[in-house]
C-alpha cells in the first residue's frame, strides 16, 4: 500500500448541496456533440449512475462501524453524502431524456434488477470491491473529461456545469472506496485477491451492460446503422480526447498490489474548478474556467498538501 498517497486528498472532498434547473431543451436527444452514438454511450453508462450512486453509498455504509482509521471514516461520510446529491441531480437528468422519448428507465430497471442479485449474493466486503472498481473507472472517465472539457462546448452550458461538477467530486472522493475496502477488509493476500477480484467481476458485468445499453438505445432512436455516427464515436473514445484508451492506461495498474488512486495526482486540474466555485459559487463559471485553463504550463501542477 501507498501510504504517502493515502494521506493525500481527504481534506479535498465536500459536499456541495447543488440542485440544477434542468429542463427539456437543455437535454437535448443527441445533446453530446450534437452526435447518436456519441450521445447514447454517455446515456449507456448514465443509466447506471443514479442506481449505482445509491449501491456505493450503501456499501460504504455498511463497513462504517469496521473502519480503523478515523480519516477513512470521516471522507466515508462525506461521500455518502455526494453521493447522495449525484444520484438526485442525475435522477432528474435521466427523467429528461426519457421525457425525449430515449428509453432511458426500461434499462435503469435492468441494472436495478442485477444490483439487487449482486447484492444479494455477494459479502459486504465483495460489495465494497465492486465499489472500489467502479468508483476507479468512474475517476478514470471523469480524470479524462476534466483534462478535454472542451469536448462538451456543444453541450449546453447548464448540462456541461452538471457534469463537470460531478466529475470534479468523482475526483475528490477518488480513494475513499478503495480506503474503505482497505480499511474494513484487512488487507492483505486475501484483500488484495477480493480487491482485484472486485474488478474482474465489476468489469465482466460493466462492459457488457454497457455494450447492450448502447445497442439498445441506438436501435430505438433508429440510429444503429449511421456509420458517421459510429465512427466519430470511434473517434472520441480511442484518439480525441480517448476516453476509452485513458481508461484503459489507468485499468491495469489497479491490479498491482501497491495501486493506490492517488497514485495518479490530478489535484491540480480539479483545483482550478474549486478556486472559481469558492469566488462566484456559480458552476457555469467554475466549468468555463477549467475550459480556459487548459493548456496553460501548470495545468496539471499536483497541489502539494501546506507544510
Ligand atoms: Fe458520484
Ligand atoms: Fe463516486
Amino acid at each position: 500500500m501507498a501510504l504517502a498517497n493515502r494521506a493525500i486528498g481527504y481534506d479535498e472532498v465536500v459536499t456541495r448541496d447543488l440542485h440544477f434547473t434542468l429542463t427539456p431543451d437543455m437535454v437535448d436527444r443527441h445533446w453530446f456533440n450534437r452526435d447518436p452514438w456519441a450521445t447514447h454511450w454517455m446515456n449507456a453508462i448514465l443509466v447506471a449512475v443514479p442506481d449505482g450512486e445509491r449501491w456505493v453509498m450503501h456499501s460504504a455504509r455498511r463497513q462504517l462501524d469496521k473502519l480503523q482509521d478515523p480519516k477513512v471514516h470521516k471522507a466515508a461520510l462525506e461521500f455518502i453524502r455526494q453521493e447522495r446529491i449525484h444520484a438526485r441531480e442525475h435522477d432528474a437528468m435521466n427523467a429528461l431524456a426519457v421525457a425525449h422519448g430515449i428509453r432511458m428507465d426500461r434499462l435503469e430497471q435492468l441494472f436495478k434488477r442485477i444490483r439487487k442479485g449482486l447484492q444479494e449474493r455477494l459479502s459486504d466486503d465483495m460489495q465494497s470491491a465492486v465499489a472500489a472498481a467502479f468508483e476507479h473507472m468512474t475517476a478514470t472517465i471523469s480524470s479524462v473529461m476534466l483534462e478535454n472539457p472542451e469536448v462538451f462546448d456543444d453541450t449546453h452550458p447548464e448540462l456541461a456545469a452538471l457534469l463537470f461538477w460531478h466529475f470534479v467530486e468523482e475526483t475528490e472522493h477518488k480513494s475513499v472506496s478503495f480506503d474503505v475496502f482497505c480499511d474494513a477488509s484487512g488487507g492483505g493476500v486475501r484483500g488484495y485477491l477480493k480487491r482485484t477480484g472486485g474488478m474482474a467481476l465489476a468489469t465482466v458485468i460493466g462492459f457488457p451492460l454497457l455494450v447492450v445499453n448502447h445497442a439498445y438505445l441506438l436501435y430505438q432512436d433508429r440510429q444503429l446503422t449511421n456509420l458517421r455516427s459510429a465512427l466519430y464515436l470511434a473517434d472520441i473514445l480511442l484518439r480525441r480526447p480517448g476516453i476509452l484508451s485513458g481508461v484503459f492506461l489507468h485499468y491495469l495498474p489497479y491490479y498491482r498490489p501497491d495501486f493506490h488512486p492517488w497514485d495518479d495526482d490530478n489535484r491540480g486540474v480539479i483545483r482550478v474548478w474549486k478556486q472559481e466555485f469558492e469566488k462566484s459559487g456559480d458552476v457555469r463559471l467554475a466549468y468555463q474556467a477549467l475550459r480556459q485553463a487548459k493548456g496553460r504550463p501548470d495545468w496539471r501542477r499536483p497541489v502539494l498538501p501546506a507544510a
